[in-house]
């Protein structure tokens, strides 16, 4: 949430940093801010509310030339406190206007800080917690022990400060450095020849250089055009972690398609294959990192699923594996829930966060909590180094590449992938599969990114079907077994894409309530098990698709190709390959995801932006 970028180097700053937000939107898109030290004294300022492209009309109005420079940083912002309107758009200064500070995150004691300052008689301009920051800085910069050093303010305000947070200030007394502070809210910095850049993700420098390095936590770092320099909250010099981007500028660009979205779609066979490289070696599951003995994963008596939205709907999708495999109990829960009604945990206890940003903050609340509880962790995440996998005792990275996308599409069934390696991995090491076994599974996952690719090469009949149904009211959608997830996340994807009241329920519940929404026309997309994997749940499932057929819903059937007991019922059907019965949602959710993009376009929609949201939630 909020993305924010800083650069120092030996190119117009501005360039950079709007560049770079324009690649950090799918953090939050409700206004953005740039600020530029123009000259020793100089400090140019310009916010606006809505899109980037708000911002840039409002700069080639002011001239870009006003914003001449090689230091700067800019902020696209995800509002917490306070509407997003103009004044509460980033970068924020004090009574000054020498300190400018962007900040992702929320500081919890804001209130108290900005009644003292109220209180001196400092008048805010915001309703932002941000606001306080640039005035406590600006005021430890003036004068006292940090008086003239600016790491040192820094670092001296965080102290201050509780909650989540990253910051980057600048101050017009020191136009050659930019410096950042990172507590909880992500932050990477990168170094290029010459210059450096602080930024929320790798994607907003890729341009410019692939190696960055790796923030901890409580950390402030200077940044000029030679280098960096890392130290703790008390100024200590600390550790950092280099590491080389092993994607480029092309994975964060379209490439041609109207939307990312659209693009990541398209990507998911090799986000697939990219998951399963290198993760079966000499017969046995790896997995990249891994903090905890092979004996500590034998001694799990017990697996939680905790994550947020789709990942947690790709949890769900492993339970039915892991337990399969295992016979170890297995509960998905969300993220939000889980510490908050002391689940029973202990050391035997896995815990696998699934979180492709990596830095969800309900996800990250539940991976300490079940730390605390001495619970073992695995986190399954999309991002290089962020604070989730930082926390977990091992780790298991999708290589689904950069999602900007704010509906996960790619990212989720990256997911499926490593939760199933993460079963697998689980029975491997406790003996409930033969090393024959896990090698079949683990075959057979590895012959999904072509039957992803089949279905990719199907789906314009469903853009068709998307564009009739642009103006329904509302569309349900019906699963059972690996399905239901599935149905959750189709649903999930049309609420969020196409602003359409949508809902995912279990066929079997239909009965027991929701059957009383079918009306005539209501648009029903059903997810058919296998006739062969799953003879006696397709057979009930057909009774269900009659019972609604029968009060006039227009069913929709996804179905395994030669289904041909199904034909009758389906108003419009929709083929998929015949793939293992647990390995099903991985074909089966990519006609959904393309249904729910098509929706979304034919509404007028913006795929890749959908409103109020944002793509990693740092706030609870
Ligand atoms: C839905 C979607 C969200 C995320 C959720 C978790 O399309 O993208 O529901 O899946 O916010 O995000 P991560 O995986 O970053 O923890």
């Amino acid at each position: 949430m909020c993305g924010i970028v800083g650069y120092v180097g030996h190119r117009q700053a501005l360039d950079v940093v709007v560049d770079g937000l324009r690649r950090l939107e799918y953090r939050g898109y409700d206004s953005a801010g740039v600020a530029v030290v123009t000259g020793p004294g100089t400090l140019a300022v310009e916010r606006k509310a809505g899109r980037l492209a708000n911002l840039e009309n409002r700069l080639d109005e002011v001239g870009r030339g006003e914003f001449a420079g090689t230091a700067g940083m800019g902020h696209t912002r995800w509002a917490t406190h306070g509407p997003p309107v103009d004044r509460n758009a980033h970068p924020h200064r004090d009574a000054t206007g020498r300190v400018a500070v962007v900040h992702n995150g929320i500081i919890e004691n804001f209130a108290a800080l900005r009644a003292e300052l109220e209180a001196d008689g400092v008048e805010l301009t915001s309703d932002t917690d941000t606001e306080t920051v640039a005035h406590l800085v600006g005021r430890a910069y003036a004068e006292g022990p940090t008086k003239g050093d600016l790491p040192a303010s820094l670092r001296a305000v965080c102290h201050r400060l509780s909650g989540a947070f990253t910051l980057v200030v600048t101050h017009v007394d020191e136009p050659d450095m930019i410096v950042a502070a990172r507590r909880s809210s992500p932050l990477v910095v990168g170094v290029g020849e010459g210059e450096t850049f602080v930024a929320s993700d790798v994607a907003a420098f890729i341009e410019y250089t692939r190696d960055a390095v790796e923030l901890g936590q409580d950390q402030v770092i200077t940044i000029d055009r030679d280098g960096y320099l890392v130290t703790d909250f008390d100024g200590e010099e600390a550790q950092t972690r280099p590491f080389h981007v092993d994607w480029d500028l092309s994975a964060a660009e379209k490439g041609g398609h109207e939307y990312f979205m659209l693009k990541e779609i398209e990507e998911q066979p090799t986000a697939l294959a990219d998951t399963l490289r290198g993760h079966f070696v000499d017969g046995r599951i790896v997995l990249d990192e891994q903090r905890m003995t092979d004996q500590d994963l034998r001694d799990v008596d017990k697996v939680f699923v905790v994550a947020c939205g789709s990942a947690y709907h790709s949890g769900l999708v492993a339970k039915y594996a892991i337990e399969h495999w295992t016979r170890l109990p297995v509960e998905v829960e969300l993220a939000s829930e889980f510490r908050y009604r002391d689940p029973v945990l202990d050391r035997a206890t896995l815990v696998v966060a699934v979180s492709q940003s990596g830095e969800t903050a309900d996800t990250l609340e539940a991976v300490r909590h079940a730390r605390d509880q001495k619970a073992r962790v695995l986190a399954v995440c999309n991002t290089n180094g962020a604070q989730i996998p930082r926390e977990s005792d091992a780790v298991l990275y999708t290589h689904a590449g950069p999602e900007i996308g704010v509906a996960s599409t790619k990212a989720f069934l990256a997911q499926i992938a490593a939760n199933l390696m993460v079963g697998l991995a689980l029975a491997q090491a406790r003996g409930t599969k033969y090393s024959d076994e896990v090698a079949r599974e683990f075959a057979e996952l590895a012959a999904m990114p072509a039957a992803v690719a089949k279905v990719l090469g199907t789906v314009e009949r469903v853009r068709e079907l998307g564009r009739s149904l642009a103006d329904s009211k509302a569309v349900l959608f019906l699963g059972r077994h690996v399905g239901y997830p599935v149905a959750l996340e189709g649903a999930l994807k049309l609420k969020e894409l196409a602003y359409m009241h949508a809902e995912g329920f279990a066929a079997g519940e239909l009965k027991h309530g929701p059957i009383a929404l079918i009306e005539e026309g209501l648009p029903v997309v059903i997810v058919m098990p296998s006739p062969k994997g799953r003879a006696v749940l397709h057979a009930k499932m057909v009774s269900n698709i009659s019972e609604i057929q029968a009060r006039g819903a227009r069913t929709i059937v996804l179905a395994e190709e030669g289904d041909e007991t199904v034909r009758p019922f389906a108003d419009e059907l929709i083929e998929i390959p015949a793939v293992p019965t647990l390995l099903q949602p991985l074909v089966a959710t990519v006609p959904l995801q393309v249904l729910s993009a098509e929706i979304a376009r034919a509404r007028g929609y913006d795929v890749d932006k959908p409103r109020n949201l944002a793509k990693s939630v740092t706030v609870e």
